[in-house]
Formats: C-alpha cells, structure tokens, sequence
C-alpha cells in the first residue's frame, strides 16, 4: 500500500514542478495571505480519483473539498495537494504534497513529498519511517545546541502573541530558528534530524496528518502545545520533537 501512495505522489508532484506563470492562476480564498491556485485543485483531484481507486469505499479529506465526510470512520485520505502553497506561487521552491491514509481514525501510512528536491518521506505505523527509501530518525541534539523551525498560523492571527512569546523562548536556547511556510515539511525536517523542534499553534489536519505519523515513526514525539493527541477533524497546535528536547514544552510559557 505505502509503495503504490508513494507512486501516485510522485506523480502528483509533476504537475507541481511543471506549472508556469503561477500568479496568473492564483486567486484569493479569504484574504491576501490564503491563496489558491488552480496547480491546488489539479492536484488535488489527480490524487482524489487515483487514491479512492487505490482504496474502493474510503474517504477523500482533501483541503480543498467543499464538503468533507468525517475522516474517523473507515479507510480515509487526508491530503493536503500543496503545503506551502504562498512559497509555490513565488517560486521559493519550498511546498509539498502531503497525504496520510487513516484507519478508524489512526493514521496508518504517511507520505510527504518535496517535488523540488525529489524528496519523498514516508512511514507505515510501526515499521519507521524514510527519506527516498533509507531510514531516517530524529536527532540526539539537545536545544541549546539545535535550531528549531516554527510556523506563524498564518489564518488564526489571533495567536500572533503567544507564537512571538513562545518563539522568544526558544530562541533564547538555541542556535537560531526558521520559518520555512509548508508545515509537512518543518514535520519532515525534524523527523530526519535537520532540525530538534518544530511547533505552530494552528494547523489543519491535513497538514500534520502524515508529517506527524513520520517523525513517530522516526523516533520522535508530537502532540499539541496543550500535551494533547493531534487531531483528524479539527484544527489544533503542534509541538514536534526529538526525545531529548520532548520535555522543554513543560518549561515554556506558551
Ligand atoms: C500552510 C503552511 C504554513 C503554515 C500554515 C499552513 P498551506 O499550509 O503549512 O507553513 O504556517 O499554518 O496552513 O495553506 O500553504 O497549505
Ligand atoms: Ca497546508
Ligand atoms: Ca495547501
């Protein structure tokens, strides 16, 4: 099953390298900042018709969907077609596809891929997690000798002051941070040991499902900033680690 996700992905990534003139084809959700393109929803139904045939009778949670049915019950994909979708309307080369297949609610496959720099993760629940087929695992680095990335929960701006005082902190430990715009991919980075933290206060679940199943399966630890379980059907934080760095979320003021 997680080979034949992974080659539709791959697919899938196609068209995100072979789009063109990308401002032309882009149009505002609800605001300058939550942008759609039409390369989204190609991309987005390329992989809804090739994985509901892969599973006959599952779930489509897609990002872009305008009714979705509840991804707990049964086989469901929850797919985000481009995470990073404002880096891929100006060519920063830093989106990816994220698509996670769940099972009454546990996420049993995971698969992220980064089409710029043909990097596909992956996992299966209980047999780790990969970087273009060799295992990867999360670092041993402590913070004070890390870099942490963190996401700025671009349509809640609401928690604009707690993602600052949270970032301060962190800051105030580490070696540096960054703010790279496609969750899937902060989850990835930490998954592999590029970075020894990640955390944003609001993500939707099609940008952690996957991305979260990855870095457990490569060693590491995730919940939300409140030490809760992620969630399939809502939006909810993200704190993601290495085991070494597990505990710092008890010592911060978020
Ligand atoms: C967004 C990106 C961004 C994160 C936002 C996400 P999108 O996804 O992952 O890094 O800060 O919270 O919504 O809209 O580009 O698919
Ligand atoms: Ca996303
Ligand atoms: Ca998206």
């Amino acid at each position: 099953m997680l080979e034949q996700i992974i080659s539709i992905v791959r697919e899938a990534g196609e068209i995100v390298i072979s789009a063109r003139d990308v401002w032309s084809h882009t149009h505002e959700k609800t605001s300058a900042a939550d942008l759609v393109t039409e390369y989204d929803v190609a991309v987005e139904n390329f992989l809804k018709e090739k994985l509901l045939s892969l599973v006959p009778g599952s779930i489509f949670f897609g990002e872009e969907e305008t009714e979705r049915a509840d991804p707990t019950q049964g086989w469901a994909f929850i797919v985000d077609p481009i995470d990073g979708t404002t880096n891929f309307v100006r060519g920063l080369q830093q989106s990816a596809i994220s698509v996670a297949l769940a099972h009454d609610g546990t996420v049993e496959y995971g698969v992220v891929y980064d089409p710029y720099k043909n990097e596909m993760f992956s996992a299966r629940r209980g047999g780790g997690a990969f970087r273009n087929g060799s295992p990867i695992h999360v670092s041993e680095r402590p913070i004070e000798q890390g870099i942490f990335g963190m996401g700025t929960a671009i349509y809640r701006r609401e928690y604009l002051e707690p993602t600052m005082r949270v970032t301060e902190q962190l800051f105030k430990r580490s070696c540096d941070f960054r703010r790279l715009g496609a969750a899937a991919l902060d989850l990835c980075n930490v998954a592999c040991g590029r970075t020894e933290l990640f955390f944003e206060y609001s993500l939707c679940p099609w940008d952690q499902a996957a991305g979260s199943l990855i870095i457990t399966e490569a060693g590491g630890f995730v919940c939300t900033l409140e030490g809760k379980p992620m969630s399939l059907t809502d939006r909810c934080s993200v704190w993601a680690s290495n085991q070494v760095n597990k505990d710092v979320l008890k010592e911060l003021e978020v």
